[in-house]
């Protein structure tokens, strides 16, 4: 089922959002080469519950951290640890969410860390402009199937490939509802999004090819080819004229 919030649950999900966003921001101001990525996540624990919220991926389906931390080849929920130190010229995408009054904020940006290889740098910015194609012309009525659409047009005109193993989704009460968001598609395609619903819309993009390897260690997905990947989500309310982006 998908639902349409209430302008009370939308003045909440601001909220959560803006939690979202903020934390986001303090990781990308502490983030330097030489630190684990749990001391990273370790300010991401202390910033959510300092700003009266709960992180929401701690504890989900068992995951054992606030954030995912995915660097280079590693594509999406990679798992903070207190072995894994950060480099210069590595691409850190950082996932976290955060659950204020009972609703859910999810967002995720791909960091720099010192100077990235030109190929890197562009594939980060194609990575968040396919976010920003997928809602120039995303508004109450438009097709689900034109956000993949967008974004698969984008990252593959560039070079790039789309993540198919994984999708943005519906976000509200919990952080997975209705209706599965993919990240490519055909035009005119599938249900029409509208005024209300809320959606987390999260493009993974790779260098090499779109298929990923799930790790044995029941999270990490990374790149079959070991190539670089990088993501962006943000949480977004439809609306009649285009969308509110409620974790930017
Ligand atoms: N933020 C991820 C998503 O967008 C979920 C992370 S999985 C978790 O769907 F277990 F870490 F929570
Ligand atoms: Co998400």
């Amino acid at each position: 089922m998908i639902t349409v919030k209430t302008i009370e649950e939308i003045a909440i999900m601001r909220e959560a959002g803006k939690i979202t966003r903020d934390v986001l921001n303090y990781l990308k101001e502490n983030l330097k080469a030489g630190m684990t990525t749990k001391e990273l996540d370790r300010l991401a624990y202390e910033f959510i519950v300092n700003a009266g919220a709960t992180p929401s991926f701690l504890g989900y389906h068992g995951y054992p951290a606030t954030t995912c931390i995915s660097i280079d080849e590693q594509v999406v929920h990679g798992i903070p640890n207190n072995e894994r130190i950060i480099k210069e010229g590595e691409i850190v995408s950082i996932d976290v969410g955060a659950i204020y009054k009972g609703y859910h904020g999810d967002a995720a940006r791909s960091f720099h860390v010192g100077d990235l290889s030109p190929e890197k740098a562009k594939l980060v910015k194609v990575t968040e402009e396919c976010f920003f194609k997928a809602i120039e012309n995303l508004k109450d009525g438009t097709p689900l199937g034109n956000i993949g659409y967008n974004i698969q047009q984008h990252a593959e005109s560039n070079g790039f490939s789309v993540v198919r193993a994984l999708v943005g989704h519906g976000i509200g009460k919990n952080m997975h509802e209705d209706p599965s968001v993919p990240n490519v598609g055909k035009k005119g395609t599938g249900i029409r999004l509208k005024a209300g619903n809320t959606i987390a819309i999260e493009p993974m993009i790779n260098m090499g090819t779109f298929k990923v390897d799930f790790l044995s260690d029941g999270w990490t997905v990374l790149t079959q080819d070991r190539k670089p990947s990088a993501h962006y989500e943000n949480t977004v309310l439809i609306t009649e004229e285009g969308v509110e982006i409620l974790t930017l």
